[in-house]
């Protein structure tokens, strides 16, 4: 649906751009623009998980973004649905919290029935002529890529293709698709989503921020797209692979190899193993990792031993929530086989000391003497990410 005022106040908010600066400070803090940033990111695709947290029929996790909510479940035929977590009768949440198993989708509200499909069981006391057939759980689109599962709220996201062989690639070599849940933590940042985003997308801010990260990875250098230039052999999976720009609105993935430093061999504390060795990068230890993403909110980290995945989720204006899940082997056993502490350490200190300065970020935004800034040799990652949304923005202004 066109809302006129809205989109004509927004493309005059995007003619006020400086290429090469930070977003004019509007763009983190007016409520129409984050109410169209929802419209936008629901339409696309985000990781909502592994597929590992619903192993068996009748297992369920929910995912979230702005007032949407999807219920992943896995069907008595071993098949992984996407639903609308929304009753058919009037409207109720059906699954309450992130995860939980049970033969049949029960609404809370008046105890209508879905089997794991989707398709209505049961509604008691209906009126004659009631037809059950037409009030089953909503089909989502979802897709599975080496075991991480993407969701769209929207009735026609973006063709998925462009994304997939990036993704593929990456879970392959990293044995993705057998991997498991080893541990979760979630972050809540006082801060529009884009600073956060912003912040994620350049290592300018390694240095000082992240001390731990800084003495592990080539990427924290000015100097790091030099390193790790050849492509993996098996693979072809190329150092620093650039975003390609989406003007028709495709969804896009991006990986990038990267070194570690000083002989590590994963990104724990002394640079040795945590965890057993994943996929064909984890049998070699070749002191690589790779960083990737997907779309506007999704991004993952892989290790030889451990992967991690990161969801941001915006929650309002100036709040998002960071979800950090830790991948181990599936046939890795805690205690055993690793360390949870240890595990979870550099990414668990590395998202508390992002969210100190994002959330220093967004109330100098905020303040009356803000103005755009220049982007630096070492933020062309953020930048990118910046043109991508703005482009976007513009373009979908209308339907918004
Ligand atoms: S809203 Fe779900 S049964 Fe009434
Ligand atoms: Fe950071």
């Amino acid at each position: 649906m066109s809302n006129r005022p809205r989109a004509t106040a927004i493309l005059e908010l995007v003619s006020s751009c400086r290429p090469g600066w930070s977003l004019p400070q509007d763009f983190y803090l007016r409520p129409d623009v984050f109410e169209a940033d929802l419209r936008l990111l629901e339409d696309r695709w985000v990781c909502a998980g592994h597929a590992s947290e619903a192993p068996a029929p009748g297992d369920w996790f929910t995912t979230e973004l702005g007032a949407q909510s999807a219920i992943i479940v896995r069907g008595e035929d071993g098949v992984l649905r996407a639903l609308a977590n929304v009753c058919r009768h009037r409207g109720s949440r059906v699954c309450v919290g992130p995860r939980g198993r049970g033969p049949l989708l029960t609404c809370p509200y008046h105890a209508w029935s879905y089997h794991l499909d989707g398709r209505l069981r049961a509604a008691r006391e209906m009126p004659d002529g009631f037809d059950p057939g037409a009030f089953g759980l909503k089909a989502l689109p979802i897709k599975v890529v080496g075991g991480l599962v993407f969701v769209s709220f929207g009735a026609d996201p973006p063709p998925f293709g462009d994304a997939e062989p990036a993704l593929a690639a990456m879970t392959a070599l990293y044995g993705w698709e057998g991997a498991r849940v080893a541990h979760r933590e979630s972050y809540a940042v006082a801060a529009n989503w884009k600073l956060v985003m912003e912040n994620y997308h350049e290592c300018y801010h390694c240095g000082p921020a992240h001390p731990e990260f800084s003495v592990l990875h080539a990427l924290a250098r000015p100097n790091n797209r030099t390193l790790c230039a050849e492509p993996d052999p098996k693979t072809g999976l190329a150092d620093f692979e650039a975003w390609a720009s989406i003007p028709d609105g495709r969804e896009t993935a991006r990986v990038m190899r990267s070194a570690l430093t000083h002989g590590a061999l994963t990104g724990s504390a002394d640079g040795r193993p945590l965890a057993p060795p994943m996929g064909p990068a984890g049998a070699r230890w070749d002191g690589q990792c790779v960083f990737g993403e997907l779309g506007f909110l999704s991004a993952f980290l892989a290790y030889a031993d451990h992967g991690v995945i990161y969801r941001f989720v915006p929650r309002a204006g100036q709040e998002t929530e960071m979800e950090v899940i830790w991948l181990v082997a599936g046939a890795a056993d805690a205690g055993r086989d690793y360390d949870v502490e240890r595990l979870a350490w550099l990414w668990d200190v590395t998202s508390r000391a992002d969210k100190r300065i994002i959330e220093r970020n967004q109330a100098g935004v905020a303040s009356r003497a803000y103005e755009p800034g220049p982007f630096s040799l070492m933020e062309p990652g953020t930048q990118a990410y910046v043109e991508r949304y703005v482009a976007e923005l513009a373009r979908r202004a209308d339907g918004l």
